[in-house]
């Protein structure tokens, strides 16, 4: 005798919808929650699970998901195009033509919407147990929310098994007090549930082939049918328009800060700190109420960033301070201090214990160790060697109108108050430059260029006033305003 061979589990993902109550030229599924679409999040989950295979439903908007989806995901994506949209219970049909050729009848599916995207792969795990161990032909996963409008409601039979669900839009007053709701999530014998599709019908609200319909075809063949409700009602969360979208963002983000803070980081006010799911931080990271992190975005240990920050895809390491700031695609290095007010743009790098302060802005240049750049400054296509000192107004003039040009300054140079480096230009090792100087030539290593200095006219207002005193007519319309 050989061992069966253990049943196999597919997802199928339904994302084809236009997503009309959206009102947007963007695909609903491909709106983003803390930085990633709608979609990634619930293919998210179910790539933590161990899935065979997962099948996603395309129609609307079928290219800019399939390009938005490319390079995503771990688990590679078979996709399927649902050509018109009739309905949930449609594109499952769509989805098993995939699996046409397979001959285990056996397997399950897990059926989930594009559109929940705080669905957990844990509660898809408990789903698929609790549908094996009942051997149910569908396992559905339910919620009870207090404002049930739109979902479907769960219909159960005298003995409390599920018989059937019935769309919001077709239900009967009595069943719209019904709070047990459908999540659209699923688990599903394949061998039953692709006859139960060919039996749905459109005779509905929207004319649609419900997948929900399902179910009651199941129940009325005899077959099994199992609910289990969700561990948290956030997972129910179907996002539908702009308001359920803010709302389900709000339960992700408050996810994301719970689960940064088990791990150790500080938050003065969660309800104001924003942080991507793709974002990582160290422990002992403290954020400041007004803190939005973004992207590719990282935090090493022990580093205060806020209040009031966004930082995009930015790295910062250990023991930094970042303040009142504005950073993308910046690399700020342990025990860096930074603002406040200041505006970090692509390709700055500031090596370890570098000091950027309020009003100065940084792009494509590096700032090396220990470099100071304290205020009111303007850095770009520069290297600030390490130690040096860019003085208070300090302009690198990287543009002639044509090219963008470079500017070098060495480590331990002094650069003076309001200097102007018209790049491409050096200044050398301990070189120094005189408050006021425009700097068009190279200065070598230990050398000072000075401005040119004001003249000092003395007793010049005096004599002004003598050669041209003012007749002492009253001007027009009034008094004026200073004595003498
Ligand atoms: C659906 C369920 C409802 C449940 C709710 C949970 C049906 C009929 N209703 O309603 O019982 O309470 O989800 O959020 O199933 N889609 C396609 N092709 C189609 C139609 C829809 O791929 O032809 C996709 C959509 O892109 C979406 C998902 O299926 O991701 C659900 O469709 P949607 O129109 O949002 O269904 P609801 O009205 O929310
Ligand atoms: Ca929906």
């Amino acid at each position: 005798m050989t061992e069966a061979s253990p049943s196999r589990l597919a997802a199928v993902v339904l994302a084809a919808g236009e997503g009309t109550r959206m009102k947007s030229s963007i695909p609903k599924v491909l709106h983003p929650l803390c930085g990633r679409p709608m979609l990634l999040h619930v293919i998210g989950a179910l790539e933590q699970l161990a899935v065979d295979r997962i099948v996603v439903v395309v129609g609307h908007g079928a290219d800019k998901v399939v390009k938005t989806l490319h390079g995503e995901t771990d688990v590679p994506l078979e996709f399927v195009e649902q050509r018109v949209q009739r309905g949930t219970g449609d594109a499952v049909s769509v989805a098993l033509t995939v699996f046409a050729d397979e001959l285990d009848g056996d397997d399950d599916i897990v059926v989930v919407p594009g559109d929940t995207p705080l669905l957990q792969a844990e509660t898809v795990a408990a789903l698929v147990r609790e549908h094996e161990t009942s051997g149910a032909a569908a396992t559905i996963l339910t919620a009870r929310l207090p404002d049930a409008t739109g979902y479907g409601r769960i219909v159960r039979g005298k003995d409390g098994g599920v018989e059937s669900i019935v769309d919001h839009w077709d239900a009967t007053d009595a069943e719209r007090e019904i709070d047990e709701v459908n999540t659209s999530i699923y688990c599903f014998r394949r061998n039953l549930i692709t006859p139960a599709l060919r039996r749905l019908s459109p005779e509905n609200a929207q004319g649609e082939y419900y997948l929900t319909d399902a179910i009651a075809v199941l129940r009325q063949a005899g077959h099994k049918v199992v609910a289990m409700t969700a561990p948290e009602t956030a997972e129910a969360l179907g996002v539908n328009d702009r308001l359920q979208l803010a709302e389900a963002e709000a339960a992700l983000r408050a996810r994301i800060n719970a689960s940064w803070m088990r791990a150790g980081v500080t938050m003065t006010d969660p309800a104001r700190t924003y942080i991507d799911a793709s974002v990582t931080l160290g422990a002992d990271v403290s954020l400041l109420p007004g803190v939005v992190l973004e992207g590719r975005t990282g935090v090493g240990a022990g580093s205060v960033i806020g209040p009031d920050t966004r930082l995009v895809d930015t790295t910062v390491g250990e023991g930094a301070t970042v303040t009142f700031t504005v950073a993308r695609e910046a690399e700020i290095g342990d025990g860096v201090t930074v603002g406040p007010y200041a505006h970090l743009r692509p390709g700055t790098r500031l090596a370890r214990d570098a000091k950027v302060g309020s009003f100065v802005e940084i792009k494509a240049s590096e700032v090396e160790e220990g470099a100071k750049v304290p205020h009111l400054a303007y850095v770009g296509d520069a290297t600030v060697g390490p130690g040096a000192n860019v003085g208070a107004g300090t302009i690198t003039a990287n543009y002639d109108g044509r090219a963008k040009h470079r500017t070098r300054i060495g480590a331990r140079a002094r650069i003076g108050s309001n200097t102007v480096l018209v790049a491409p230009v050096e200044v050398g090792e301990d070189a120094y430059t005189g408050a006021g100087s425009v700097v068009t030539h190279d200065v070598p290593a230990g050398a000072l260029a000075k401005g040119v200095p004001a003249r000092v006219e003395e007793g010049w207002a005096k004599s002004r006033s003598d050669e041209a005193a003012p007749e002492t007519a009253e001007p027009e319309g009034g008094a004026a305003d200073e004595e003498g």
